[in-house]
């Protein structure tokens, strides 16, 4: 089978498709016939070395599939079930690969293989961030950073769903309508902030801020939050983010500072499940809508991560293992 290997850590041309023996699953484990994977920050993380793998190592960590086959002891899926997963299948670059089965979660019929993959990973993160990290209450002003990007819309729809006021920000003109699109209130420039949130929210300041660019954004960010508001760091496209004094959250106004992990906030079947199962059902009701940025064949995996990195894409971005990547 065909696999997309990270021989040694580096740039997005470091990753070679090869060709590796077809795997069996564990106890514990299934074999997944992988139809689309998902392309994540946490790919390029892993293939630059910043999240440290021993090398080398198969890339990917989330995609949709068929079960083909069933390690000892499994009892959540069967061969022939149609599954996603978010974690527990590293490997998911791949023609096949083998997933943890208590990871591995139904799609239903109405939710297309591409749709799933593009809600699993960014999905449940929007969801864990407004439904739990912080829950947003309706009427709450609300900071998403990047909001044009593939958590970004997805979560300015879940704070918007929750009653939240969102202000977004993006690069770009093109990205400031798919912002809207997604249901941002209102759409500003990176250096708009945090000048202009305050004057949105009436000199206060916003209950919370969902901050997935990090370095570049974290200052503005603190600046951004009315007393007793939490900045919630959930990722870090532009970097890390600079050292805290804590005395700063005292000035700021009694803050909160969370640095969350969708590992923390799916460490049970049944959290996982919870979060899954009302992600497909919003997409089938039509309450969520999935965006998707760019399909591309597994060879050309390398192409994917240099859009991610080279901030070029709005939505999801998807790998097709069959070879055709079918238009958007
Ligand atoms: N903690 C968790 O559980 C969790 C789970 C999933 C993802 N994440 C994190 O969430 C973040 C977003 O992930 P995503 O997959 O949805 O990516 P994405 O938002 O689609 O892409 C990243 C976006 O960040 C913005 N950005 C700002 N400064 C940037 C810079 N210097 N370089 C690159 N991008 C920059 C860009 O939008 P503009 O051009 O509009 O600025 C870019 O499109 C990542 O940091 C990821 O690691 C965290």
């Amino acid at each position: 089978m065909r696999a997309v290997l990270v021989p040694s850590p580096g740039s997005a041309d470091v990753l070679r498709i090869t060709e590796v023996d077809r795997p069996s699953p564990g106890p514990g484990q299934v074999l997944v016939e992988v139809a689309v994977a998902g392309v994540n920050y946490m790919d390029v993380y892993q293939r630059s070395g910043a999240v440290p793998l021993p090398f080398p190592f198969a890339a990917g960590v989330e995609g949709v599939g068929t079960v083909v086959e069933v390690g000892d002891g499994v009892r959540e899926v069967t061969a022939g079930d149609r599954v996603g997963w978010l974690r527990g299948g590293q490997g998911s670059y791949a023609e096949f690969v083998l997933v943890d089965a208590a990871m591995a979660v139904p799609v239903p019929e109405s939710v297309p293989d591409d749709v799933a993959a593009a809600v699993l990973m960014q999905g449940v993160t929007a969801h864990y961030l407004a439904t739990d990290t912080y829950r947003v209450q309706p009427g709450d002003p609300v900071l998403v950073h990047a909001a044009a990007g593939g958590v970004g819309q997805l979560l300015t729809q879940v704070v918007a769903l929750r009653g939240g006021r969102v202000i977004g920000t993006v690069s770009t003109e093109a990205k400031a309508a798919a912002a809207r699109a997604a249901g941002a209130d209102e759409v500003l420039r990176y250096e708009d902030a945090p000048g202009r949130v305050r004057e949105l929210t009436g000199g206060e300041g916003v209950a919370v801020v969902y901050d997935g660019v990090g370095g570049a954004t974290f200052d503005a960010s603190l600046a951004s939050l009315r007393p007793r508001g939490v900045i919630v760091v959930y990722g870090t496209s532009s970097g890390p983010t600079p050292p805290l004094e804590i005395p700063r959250l005292n000035s700021g106004g009694s803050l909160y500072v969370t640095r969350p992990t969708v590992v923390h906030y799916t460490a049970t079947r049944g959290e996982l499940r919870a979060r899954t199962d009302e992600l497909f059902g919003w997409i089938a009701s039509g309450q969520l809508r999935v965006s998707i940025g760019g399909r591309y064949p597994l060879a050309d995996a390398a192409r994917a991560h240099q859009d991610l990195e080279s901030r070029r894409t709005t939505g999801k971005l998807l790998l097709f293992p069959s070879g055709a990547a079918p238009s958007a």
